[in-house]
């Protein structure tokens, strides 16, 4: 792709280069443009006078020339549809001062100058949710990455650094409780009017800055930090939600602890603040002192939040704790570094919940999630390295490529070092850049140093995207087994050729007879062609590889059905049994979708695995949740990445049928199995988790193979249920259905929780992607629904994401599910332009899939891309999948 450069403006900033010729939407911003800022503004005074409709903000900045910077006569400061009421430099009325396009450009003579800054802004017509806005009469912030920009003109960019002192002030009925970074440092009222003023000894970019105010209530508790700081820790949300904050609460205190003993970090301030805001565009914000969160990642009980529910709050509750040093005492240098401060983040959320829950169940987990999203992005026309050289909107680079392979790129760096090398690794990278905003590259010189690895061919993982694939084959000789690996990157879009990179395999060699290996083993391919012997095998091993998913790739092997077998009933490593069972099911429904077996070998395939289902079922050393994780089957979207044109209809098709047969050959099971969890009373220890997981898991099968009987199975088990793991998995199934009990199921859900928002998103998302053959029809008239809104975020997702995942109806052979993605795209744009460019992606898959379907997704991509006005993030997103 052939784009024009976009010099840096003399300032140094080049997100607005050349803003005031070239339109908004085509402004291309580039890492290797950064230059510092030419000024420095360690002082921020602002002072907010609050209404939902009207907001005042004044802010006063001491800004002084920056000794690292080239000079300019200007400062330019960010805005985003801001109209200025007010300039005075030093004291009086500016003159030398000019708009360019959004951006307030001033002339400043001297070495150290004072600005005072007035704008106006409406919190309730901000429907885009950045910046300031009204969510439920209360007001909140979201600023990361360029929302500080939509309250005050301001250098919004992560590299400069200030320290905030915030006053705010409004009516004390509407607001009681006004809440800002850092600690409070007086307060205070005459009449109906409060204020208070905060003030954050820690200096930090704009993305941190948040406020909040409005009628909150709060589960408080402290924590004691190992250097004896006492930290009065509050949960806040509305009045009513309270009884639904414990788990967040215990969640947040074992984060603390966790990241004291494993990454040696402490709390820095007296004050840690998390409020619940049900209007958000993510999951949550880091703010420094003030954590922002989606109500959906806060609020959690038995009768409300299923078991994925609960692990969720504990993961994010994690994550925006853990940003404190990875991301906010230590930030990012400009926003190609992201992955930074997320992909390290993640690693540690990741490393926190393995060490609270299952750590196995975790792992497989997360390697889900990577392969059901990260892989089909890395493999389209959205494909980015971790560390991304170009953008139009930052908003767009918040994705699973940056967050999650990003984290497991550093889970690599991990792997070689070793946990305690690792570790000092970290300790000098937080060491030596406290207080900085920093790159990519200092992170890994840190590791380098600190750790002792070289990382130098490594580096590759920051500029290279796709996944890697590893081919190897095994072949024996005398007593010697012999591996042959080699590793292709495909290409990606602006990276036809790549260089082959270090990748960590563990691995393993299983004698066949005594089903056991004598060690695991870490090679390092780090060449096109490797190969590497192995002595002591009187007979051909069997071969575990990519044990724990040590690297991010996909393994291509010729492997028989009995050494899968073999490794799914003995592999001692938990991933590795999960993910022979996979490619167990995984090399069927390929060779099925593609019409390459006769009904011979089909039912020989399904027998084999039907065998490996029974091993699991009766092998009474596994838990109930890895039993769960071992039942699973693969996902349509894995599924189609292992093919080079999906073809939806078919793979749905196969799969289902799939299961239908598990279903009828291991129906007694199932049904004993699904008696055995159903005996176990509610609680919340891995045994009762894994329970209800399993209990579900039986459900799903028995529904494919028996409708009836598990009709009245999972009637039973939402009737029954005395929590929402159980019951949401019993109408999940009811809602695939077409059983007379479906519609009294979701009907009588529906009312029980109406005026729970959350649990309202569920009942758009079970039947937006349930496997009822009217689902399209279903969506249609939730939509006219009147709990349906588009300026809510979760409830948008809920029925739409929730519908776009799912393969049947998303996927309709006429093109309709893809119409109704793209109406529902134009008609967001404008309301909120970042959700609305997230529900590209699933259009931009179009190069993957079979011709009829691709052309109907381009198609829709086209009508998108000509309707004109959009956003900068929806066209970016469109521009690029058009390819
Ligand atoms: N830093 C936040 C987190 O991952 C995400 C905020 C992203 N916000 C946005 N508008 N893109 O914890
Ligand atoms: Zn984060």
């Amino acid at each position: 792709m052939d784009i024009a450069r976009t010099p840096a403006t003399p300032d140094g900033n080049p997100e607005m280069a050349d803003a005031a010729v070239e339109p908004k939407a085509s402004a291309i911003i580039r890492r290797e443009d950064y230059t510092p800022f030419p000024w420095l503004v360690p002082q921020v005074h602002l002072s907010f006078e609050l209404g939902v409709e009207q907001t005042r903000v004044t802010s006063r900045l001491t800004v002084e020339r920056n000794p690292a910077a080239d000079a300019s006569p200007t400062i330019r400061l960010n805005g985003d549809g801001l109209k200025l009421s007010e300039l005075q430099v030093d004291g009086e009325p500016c003159s030398t001062h000019a708009m360019d396009g959004d951006d307030l450009v001033v002339t400043l003579p001297g070495e150290r100058h004072e600005l005072t800054i007035v704008t106006q802004i409406d919190p309730a017509a901000n429907s885009q949710l950045m910046g300031l806005y009204a969510s439920n009469g209360m007001l909140c912030t979201q600023c990361e990455a360029e929302g500080f920009r939509r309250i005050t003109f301001f250098p919004d960019r992560p590299d400069v650094l200030s320290t905030y002192t915030v006053r705010m002030s409004g009516p004390a009925a509407q607001f009681p409780i006004l809440l800002c970074n850092g600690n409070k440092a007086d307060s205070g009222g005459d009449g109906d009017t409060h204020w208070a003023e905060w003030h954050d000894p820690w200096p930090k970019p704009a993305y941190l800055f948040a406020l909040v105010a409005g009628d909150l209530v709060a589960r408080s508790d402290s924590f004691t930090t190992t250097g004896g700081r006492t930290v009065e820790l509050n949960v806040w949300v509305r009045d009513g939600d309270l009884d639904r904050t414990e788990h967040a609460m215990e969640s947040l205190k074992r984060s603390m602890k966790w990241d004291e003993e494993v990454f040696g970090r402490e709390y820095d301030l007296d004050l840690f603040n998390i409020v619940a805001v049900s209007d958000f565009n993510m999951g949550a914000m880091e703010n420094k002192g003030l954590n922002v969160f989606n109500t959906k990642y806060v609020l959690a009980d038995q009768e409300t939040a299923t078991d994925g529910d609960f692990d969720g709050v504990e993961g994010v509750i994690g994550h925006e704790y853990f940003h404190n040093w990875s991301g906010n005492r230590i930030t990012c240098r400009d926003w190609f570094q992201l992955s930074l401060k997320e992909g390290f983040t993640v690693l540690r959320d990741q490393l926190f919940s393995q060490d609270m829950d299952s750590a196995p169940v975790k792992r497989i987990e997360d390697v889900r999630i990577l392969r059901g999203v990260q892989f089909p992005e890395d493999s389209g026309p959205l494909a980015h390295s971790i560390r991304p050289d170009s953008y139009r909107e930052i908003s767009n680079f918040y994705t699973p490529t940056i967050y999650n392979k990003g984290a497991e790129v550093i889970r690599m760096m991990r792997t070689m070092a070793g946990e305690e090398a690792f570790r000092k690794g970290t300790d000098l990278y937080f060491d030596r850049h406290d207080g900085e905003a920093a790159t990519c590259e200092d992170f890994i010189t840190a590791i380098e140093d600190g750790a002792g690895l070289d990382l130098r061919q490594f580096r590759l993982w920051y500029s290279q995207a796709g996944t890697p694939k590893v081919s190897v084959a095994v072949t024996h000789d005398g007593d010697t087994a012999a591996l042959t690996f080699k590793q292709d990157i495909p290409a990606t879009p602006g990276q036809a050729d790549k260089q082959p990179m270090p990748i960590p395999l563990r691995i393993a060699l299983f004698d066949r007879e005594s089903g056991k290996h004598d060690g695991e083993h870490l090679v390092m391919l780090d060449t096109a062609e490797k190969e590497v012997r192995f002595a002591g095998f009187a007979a051909p091993p069997v071969l575990s590889i990519n044990r724990g998913f040590s690297a991010p790739v996909t393994i291509d092997r010729a492997v028989s059905r009995d050494d899968l077998v073999f490794l799914a009933a003995k592999d001692d490593d938990p991933f590795a049994r999960y993910e022979a069972m996979q490619d167990l099911m995984v090399g069927h429904l390929v060779s099925a979708v593609a019409g390459e077996m006769d009904s011979a070998e089909r039912d020989a395939a399904r027998q084999d695995i039907a065998c490996a289902f029974a091993a699991v079922l009766e092998d009474d050393r596994l838990d109930d949740l890895m039993r769960g994780e071992l039942l699973m089957m693969p996902s349509q979207a894995y599924l189609s990445e292992q093919m080079l044109l999906a073809e939806p209809g078919r793979i749905h098709e196969e799969r289902e049928a799939l299961k239908a047969a598990l279903g009828s050959a291991l129906e007694s099971q199932l049904l004993t199995l699904h008696k055995r969890a159903s005996a176990l009373p509610f609680a919340l220890d891995q045994a009762a988790k894994g329970a209800r997981k399993v209990k579900t898991v039986a459900l799903t099968y028995l529904a494919a193979a028996k409708p009836d009987t598990a009709s009245d199975l999972a009637e039973k088990q939402y009737s029954g249920a005395d929590n929402m793991t159980d019951r949401q998995g019993a109408l999940m199934v009811l809602a695939g259905l077409q059983s007379p009990a479906r519609t009294g199921a979701l009907l009588d859900f529906y009312n029980r929780y109406r005026d729970n928002p959350l649990v309202v998103d569920k009942w758009f998302s079970l039947q937006a992607s349930s496997l009822h053959p009217q689902v399209l029809q279903h969506v249609k008239a939730l939509r006219d629904h009147p709990d349906f809104t588009l300026k809510n975020p979760n409830r948008v997702r809920a029925l739409y994401m929730a519908f776009a995942a799912s393969p049947h109806a998303f996927h309709a052979e006429d093109g309709e599910g893809y119409r109704m993605i793209a109406d529902l795209i134009l008609e967001l744009d404008p309301i909120n332009a970042q959700t609305a460019a997230r529900f590209v992606t699933p259009l931009g898959r179009w190069q993957r899939i079979e011709p009829a379907r691709s052309a109907l997704m381009r198609g829709e991509l086209e009508r998108i891309a000509e309707a004109g006005n959009l956003s900068r993030d929806t066209f970016e997103q469109v521009t690029r999948s058009l390819g």
